[in-house]
C-alpha cells in the first residue's frame, strides 16, 4: 500500500521540471553558515577535526573547551588548529553576538519546519532499528527513538532530500557506516532529533542533524554534515565536515 503510493508520487515528481525526489529542501538560513551551532557548550577532547564555523550562543566561549582557542585582534571571532574556519561565541564584540541570535533562532525555526512536516512516506520503518536497510529519498517519521547498529545505505541522486523525524534519541553504534550511493549529498539530509544523539566510536554519519537537545561524536567518529544542537555538542577526537 505505501510502496504503491510511494512510486506515483515519485513518478509525478520526476515529471516535473527538475528531477527530484523527496520532500522539499529544509531552509536553514543563516545557521547554514555553520558546521557545529549550539547554545550551551560545544567541548572536545583534542584532537578534533571541524572543517567549517562553529558558533555558540546564549552561551559564553568558556563553554568551548578544547579547541584551545586564539582571539582574533579583531575580537570578534577566534581560531584554532583544530578548526578550519573561525569559531564565534555570544561574548564577542559586534557584530558577532547579534548576528548569532539570528543563527540560533534560525536554527530552531529549521527544527521546528522539519519536525512539523507531514505526511510521512514511511512512519516507524523497522520499529526503529535502520541497521542494514537501504533508505530511499522521502520523509520518515519514527513515534520512538531509532538505532542504527549495522551499516546502512541512503540512495539517492543528488539532488533528492530525506527528512528523517526522530521523536526520541538516535543511537548509532560503534563502528557502523552510513554510506550514501548514486550520488546522494549530505546537504540534502536532514535529521530532526527530538533526543539526544550519540554517534559511536569510529562511524561515519551523514547527513544535517538538528537537535532538540544534545549531540555526541564519540571516539574517531566523523560526520559528514552540521550539527545544529539546541543544547551542546560534544567531540571526542572526533571528525566534523561540513
Ligand atoms: C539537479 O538540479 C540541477 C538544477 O535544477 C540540474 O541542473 C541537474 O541536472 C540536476 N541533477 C540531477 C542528477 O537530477
Amino acid at each position: 500500500m505505501i510502496s504503491t503510493f510511494l512510486t506515483i508520487s515519485f513518478l509525478a515528481t520526476i515529471g516535473s521540471v527538475v528531477a527530484q525526489v523527496g520532500p522539499a529542501a529544509v531552509n536553514l538560513g543563516t545557521a547554514g553558515n555553520y558546521a557545529i551551532l549550539a547554545e550551551t557548550g560545544i567541548t572536545c577532547v583534542p584532537t578534533c577535526v571541524i572543517v567549517g564555523n562553529i558558533g555558540i550562543s546564549p552561551a559564553s566561549s568558556t563553554f568551548i573547551t578544547g579547541l584551545s582557542l586564539i582571539l582574533d585582534s579583531s575580537g570578534k571571532f577566534s581560531t584554532s588548529s583544530q578548526v578550519t574556519g573561525e569559531v564565534f561565541a555570544a561574548n564577542y564584540a559586534a557584530p558577532t553576538p547579534a548576528t548569532l541570535t539570528v543563527a540560533i533562532h534560525d536554527m530552531q525555526t529549521a527544527y521546528t519546519d522539519a519536525m512539523g512536516r507531514t505526511p510521512p512516506n514511511f512512519l516507524n520503518l523497522g520499529s526503529g532499528a535502520i541497521g542494514g536497510l537501504i533508505l530511499t529519498p522521502g520523509l520518515y517519521h519514527w513515534n520512538s527513538g531509532v538505532t542504527i547498529s549495522s551499516d546502512v545505505t541512503l540512495a539517492g541522486g543528488a539532488n533528492d532530500t530525506w527528512i528523517f523525524q526522530v521523536t526520541g534519541t538516535l543511537t548509532m553504534a560503534n563502528a557502523v557506516h552510513m554510506t550514501l550511493t548514486g550520488g546522494a549529498v549530505p546537504k540534502n539530509i536532514v535529521w530532526a532529533v527530538a533526543g539526544a544523539v550519540t554517534i559511536g566510536t569510529t562511524s561515519l554519519f551523514q547527513g544535517v542533524i538538528l537537535g532538540k537537545t544534545g549531540i555526541t561524536l564519540e571516539t574517531g567518529a566523523t560526520a559528514n554534515s552540521r550539527l545544529l544542537a539546541q543544547t551542546a555538542v560534544a567531540l571526542q577526537k572526533a571528525t566534523v565536515n561540513n
